[in-house]
């Protein structure tokens, strides 16, 4: 039985191996032709769909479980909350671009940097605390909830 923090991790592996593959372009810049940069297109919604699922079942079911288990559980959570907005707001506006716009690498670029810095935020200074925190009953409960709530999360965030 996966617990949270296995299923937590799963998706944050996911998210950095497609920002490492993004990564490695190519890009507009270098010259990259129509039929690249439509994958490249592809899997930026690729990842704006894992990222809004993920995001989504953490809002819902995570930081809940953060705030009721950790005595600073409601500063955590808080200070996440902020850099999922970040993350959700960086990803709306890119999104909304083609791979030849002007902003697109700019944005994913951010994007990346704050996206890998929630990820280490959420596994170095959350998880640890939440982990002692929670029996092993409490731990598989919440990765179930995780699951089945990544089955209807909105691939887009609102
Ligand atoms: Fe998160
Ligand atoms: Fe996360």
């Amino acid at each position: 039985m996966p617990t949270a923090f296995d299923v937590l991790a799963r998706d944050h592996e996911e998210v950095k191996r497609m920002l490492a593959e993004l990564e490695l372009g190519p890009t507009v810049a270098v010259g990259a032709n129509s039929d690249q940069l439509a994958l490249r297109k592809k899997m930026v919604e690729q990842l704006v769909i894992e990222e809004s699922r993920h995001e989504a079942v953490e809002e819902m079911y995570f930081w809940p479980a953060v705030r009721e288990h950790l005595s600073d559980g409601e500063d955590l959570a808080n200070q996440a909350l902020a850099q999922e907005q970040e993350g959700k707001d960086i990803l709306g506006r890119l999104d909304k671009l083609g791979p030849e716009d002007e902003a697109f690498e700019t944005l994913l670029a951010q994007f990346a940097s704050a996206g890998r810095a929630h990820i280490a935020f959420e596994e170095t200074t959350v998880w640890p605390g939440l982990r002692d925190a929670l029996s092993a009953a409490e731990a598989d409960d919440l990765g179930r909830e995780l699951e089945q709530g990544k089955e209807t999360a909105p691939t887009r965030r609102p």
